[in-house]
């Protein structure tokens, strides 16, 4: 290990070159990724979500900020109409980017719906008839939030596969299962020179996915299915670290506290210390930090994790992390 090397924090948390897929890029979460990749030199950011016009809007709204690069947010930033449920609709979405860049280095798995409301009911039922029809609020909502939640967790990564496949193709990675100890996958570190990467550059594919605090709560906020739902996300995101470790694919998880979004609207800004330790929501600061970090040269090492960014709040809840 050479102490002595550069390091310098832009090259090692930076999206330089880099092509990414966020799901659900429209709004929140997703479009505070978007930005903070945009602003930190991503060769293409494409962001998938059901409504096209949202999309957009959130393209103009990145590319007419004072924060945006001087390169113009129509050749960086693209936004692809798709259903994350539907695999057709996926496979579409897969051409488009096949066809106009032939690789993806990250996919951001960050769609997600709230799904059946039961919490609050569950909370406030007084009797045990009441505590009955409360656990199944919205029971038939149960199917689609977990169709969007965590089955497209795999439909999705499975469909980009050969995409993150070709990226490691690109830096120089042999390509193909490689199995057994004492075999690491064969790297040609020249192609980095040809892509214009550090030669120091050594990230293999990464699938990132968002699954949620809720993933470790037993408290019920929102509703059962949701935490549910992100569970098993947050649990498919770690088997998928395991099952493609032999194809040179990443595979971490985030799991997010609240957020301003439109999945939480009307929720206030600030918490006690008993809800959240630090007081607020989670910021844009938080998500570029952390998201720069996990995309970036400095985030290479990182594989079959859970980065939880929630101010504390899995800490004072009764939770399983
Ligand atoms: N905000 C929070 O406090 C918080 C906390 C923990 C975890 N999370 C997670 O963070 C992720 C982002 O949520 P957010 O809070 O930013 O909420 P949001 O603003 O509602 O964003 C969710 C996005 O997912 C897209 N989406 C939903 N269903 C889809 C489908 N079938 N196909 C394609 N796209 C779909 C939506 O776009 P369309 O409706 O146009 O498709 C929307 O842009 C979610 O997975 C959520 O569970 C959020």
């Amino acid at each position: 290990m050479d102490v002595l090397a550069p390091l310098k924090p832009a090259e090692l948390f930076s999206a330089k070159g880099l092509v990414v897929v966020i799901t659900g890029g429209g709004s929140g979460i997703g479009l505070a990724i978007a930005s903070a990749l945009y602003q930190n030199d991503a060769a293409k950011v494409y962001i998938l979500g059901r409504r096209l016009n949202v999309l957009q809007d959130a393209i103009h709204k990145l590319g007419s900020s004072p924060s945006a690069p001087p390169k113009s947010s129509t050749s960086t930033l693209h936004a692809i109409s798709c259903d994350v449920t539907d695999l057709s609709s996926v496979q579409v979405a897969v051409s488009q980017i096949e066809s106009e860049t032939g690789y993806v280095d990250v996919l951001i798995n960050n769609a997600g719906v709230i799904g059946p409301r039961s919490g609050p009911e569950i909370y406030k039922a007084e009797t045990i008839h009441q505590l009955r029809d409360a656990m199944v609020t919205g029971y038939d909502e149960w199917t689609p939030t977990l169709a969007i939640n965590t089955q497209a967790v795999i439909g999705v990564s499975a469909s980009f596969l050969p995409l993150l496949e070709a990226a490691n193709t690109r830096r120089g990675y042999a390509p193909g299962k490689v199995t057994g100890t004492g075999n690491p996958r064969a790297h040609d570190k020249s192609k980095l020179k040809d892509i214009g990467a550090d030669a120091d550059d050594d990230r293999l594919a990464h699938i990132i996915t968002v699954a949620s605090v809720a993933s470790h709560m037993r408290w019920v906020s929102a509703g059962l299915a949701y935490n549910a739902s992100k569970s098993a996300a947050l649990h498919l995101g770690k088997m998928m670290s395991t099952f493609l470790a032999e194809w040179g694919v990443r595979s971490n998880i985030v799991c997010p506290g609240p957020y301003p979004s439109e999945m939480t609207q009307g929720k206030p800004p600030t918490y006690g210390t008993g809800q959240i330790p630090q007081g607020r929501m989670g910021s844009v600061n938080d998500v570029a930090g952390l998201f720069l970090f996990l995309v970036g040269k400095g985030g290479a090492y990182v594989n079959g994790t859970t980065q939880v960014t929630d101010g504390g709040r899995t800490g004072v809840f009764p939770a399983t992390y």
